[in-house]
This record gives structure tokens, sequence and C-alpha cells, in this order.
């Protein structure tokens, strides 16, 4: 496994002043967020989203700045692993910010990693709108967005711009629509190349579904030249992506070739194709995120933990919306995780309840720090 250092500092105790100006600030936030929501959400899906993140990017705007106080990650949930130090267990998970517009305001969330992308070696459009659509009662969205991304060019100069970043940061990468089959080997060469000097880690992305074909690519037959040459092109960590649409079993077959073959871990899982998991899927195809993904892409990573913990960086995603949830998937052998569609419903104040929660429980089981609680139930 990666070398895994966690942080042992003791749990954080605020002083009560500090703390109670931290406590009206969250409340202040939870009830602007509450008055919010209903107008965001009364938007197209897509066009709350792009809204969301304009207010992200402007900096001056206030209560971003504060955020970073009430969100921010305590000592014992830091970690060092692939000689990255990284302050949340939690991060960003890919699609939210494609085209790394926002990076520089993820800390005032609390996040403490984030990846970019799916970024494609050409920009594209995408499907035609309406293609991002909430299903609010099951806490979960259905997409068919498509890769829309203004390609690495632009995100490579984007990254480049940044100068250092504010804390570990992924490249998610996946091939055009356009491009055929046969030639997808070459578009992920080409991001590979871009990104090996740049991104902490990359993602070879081989199980969104809203790409033709794309899952077909989680194959042996593709996946292991891939990461052959990989190696030659760059030394950072290179992951991938799996879906949640397969058996547990051939999960664990994928994954264990793909690490024997180079690959440094798996992030599981994407969103699934199975939209009779929502009571009123939209006609024309997606896939879901959400509440109705949690225990499809817990049992896959389970499988996948099982079998591969302590082998690999095991990055879990799918459904988190909770502390506990988030400590199931770490004691099930989840160095990280990722969130996406809480957030959407979750609003500003989502990471701060979720470190305080995940405190909360390693507290209540004894571990002093987050390294004590991975993978505990297959210690
Ligand atoms: C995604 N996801 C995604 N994944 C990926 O690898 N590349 C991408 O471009 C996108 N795009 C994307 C867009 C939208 C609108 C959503 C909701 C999701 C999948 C995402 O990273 C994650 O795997 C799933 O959403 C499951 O996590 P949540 O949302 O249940 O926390």
């Amino acid at each position: 496994m990666p070398s895994a250092g966690p942080a042992s500092a003791p749990p954080v105790r605020r002083n009560s002043a500090s703390r109670g100006a931290a406590e009206t600030l969250h409340s202040a936030t939870v009830v602007l967020y509450r008055f919010a929501k209903p107008l965001l959400f009364r938007l197209d899906a897509e066009q709350a989203h792009d809204l969301g993140k304009q207010l992200l990017r402007a900096s001056a705007w206030g209560p971003a700045r504060h955020w970073r106080r009430i969100n921010r990650p305590p000592a014992p949930l830091g970690q060092t692993l692939l000689g990255l130090k990284f302050a949340s267990p939690i991060g960003l998970a890919a699609g939210f910010d494609k085209d790394g517009e926002v990076i520089s305001a993820l800390p005032s969330l609390g996040f403490g990693f984030a990846e970019v992308g799916t970024v494609t070696p050409r920009p594209q459009e995408g499907n035609p709108r309406p293609r991002l659509f909430r299903h609010r009662s099951e806490r979960s969205l259905q997409n068919r967005l498509g890769f829309n991304n203004q390609g690495m060019d632009a995100l490579r100069r984007r990254l480049e711009d940044l100068g250092s970043f504010p804390f570990p940061i992924g490249v998610n990468i996946g091939k055009n629509k356009n491009t055929a089959e046969d030639q997808a080997i070459d578009d992920y060469r080409q991001l590979l190349r871009a990104f090996g000097d740049l991104a902490d880690y990359l993602v070879i992305n081989v199980s969104s579904p809203n790409t033709p074909g794309l899952r077909d690519l989680q194959s042996e037959a593709f996946l292991r030249p891939l990461l052959h040459e990989a190696r030659e092109i760059t030394e950072q960590p290179v992951l991938v992506k799996i879906a949640p649409d397969m058996e547990p079993q051939q999960a664990v077959d994928l994954c264990a070739m793909v690490v024997e073959a180079g690959a440094a871990g798996i992030v599981g899982t994407n969103t699934t194709s199975r939209l009779d998991r929502v009571a009123e899927p939209i006609p024309g195809g997606g896939g879901l995120s959400g509440r109705v993904l949690t225990e499809a892409s817990f049992e896959i990573f389970q499988a996948i933990a099982r079998e591969l913990f302590g082998k690999a960086l095991l990055i879990s995603v799918g459904g988190i919306d909770s502390a506990s949830e988030i400590y199931r998937r770490l004691r099930a052998g989840a160095s990280l995780v990722q969130i996406y569609t809480a957030l959407v419903y979750g609003g500003p104040t989502l990471l701060g309840e979720l470190h305080r929660g995940l405190v909360e429980l390693l507290e209540e089981d004894g571990f002093e720090n987050l390294g004590e609680a991975i993978g505990a139930d297959w210690r």
C-alpha cells in the first residue's frame, strides 16, 4: 500500500469563545442556505450548478472566506498518502469542476483534495440540454452531461496558472466522444502526457455511462497496455475509476488486474446506469448519483477492499452523505472518500458537519486518528 502516515495529533479542543463564534457563523450559513436552496432548486439543475460555481469563484464574496473557519478539518483527520498531505479524507468527486475553474475556492468548503475533469483531449459540448435532473425526495441526481469540457489545453493552462495548489489535485481523464474505440488509447496517452508532470494523481475514467462504448474499456485488453505505458509517461500515481454496474466478483477481478498492471489505486464508483433505482427516471438515459447509489457503491467497494486493502490506495465514492457513511467506508478500507451529490443537497456547511461527526465516531471507537480506523474491519 502507498505509505500512509496518518498525523498523530491529539483531537483539537477549541476554547469556548471561538467555538461560540464558529457556531453562530455555522447557524447563519445554514439559515442562508435554507433560503437560497429553494431559489436555486427552482432553476434548471445545470443552471443552478453554474450559478453556484460563479458564486464560489467570486473570491471577494464575504461568506466564502468565513466558511473556511466552520469547515476546517480538525487535526486528527489529517494524513499523508502517496507523499501528499491530505488535511481531510473528504475530496470533491470528478465532474463538479471539470475545467478546474473553482479550485482556489474549494478549501473554504473544507475539502481535503479535489479531482478535476473529466477532461478530454479536445474540447467538447457534451449532450444537448437539459441533461442534469434532480430526484429530490431520493436526494439523488440523474446526469447525462457527456463530458462537456474545455479540453486538455485549457485545463493545463489553468493548473499552471494556479502555481501551487491549495491541496492535492487529481486529474480525471477520458476519451472524446468522437474518438473511435480502437483509437481510444491515443486519447489517454495524450492526456497522461499533458498532466503527467502537473497533477498530484491521475485517474483513468472508463466508467462514465454517458460516452457510448466507454465502459467497454473496463477490460484487461485495454487497461493493461495503457497502464504499462502510463508507467513510462509519468511518475505520478495513476488510478482507475470503475462503474458500480457489475457483479462484485467481476469488479474484484478487474481491480486486482489493474493493480497488478501498475495502477496505484482504485476510485469506486461512478454513477449507476440502472435508472430504475429512482421512482421516476427521466427518459433519455444518464447515470444516477446520490442516495440511491449508496448501497450498490458500498457493496462493490467492500468487495474490492477485501481483496486489495493494503495493496493499493482505495478511494470510495457513491452516495456518501453522512459522517457515519464515510466512517463505514473508512473502516472498510477507504483511505479517502469523495462526494458530489451530497454537496448539492447539503450546501456549504456540509463538510464542517461531516468533519465533526467523523471526529466523534473516531472517539467513540477509541481511535486517536484516521489511520487507526482505516481498514479496521479487516484487522
Ligand atoms: C459526475 N461524475 C463524474 N465522474 C467522472 O469520473 N467524471 C465526470 O466527468 C463526472 N461527471 C459528473 C457529473 C455530475 C453532474 C454528477 C452528479 C456526477 C460522477 C461522480 O464523480 C461520482 O462518482 C458519482 O456522482 C457518485 O458520487 P455522489 O455524487 O453520489 O457523491
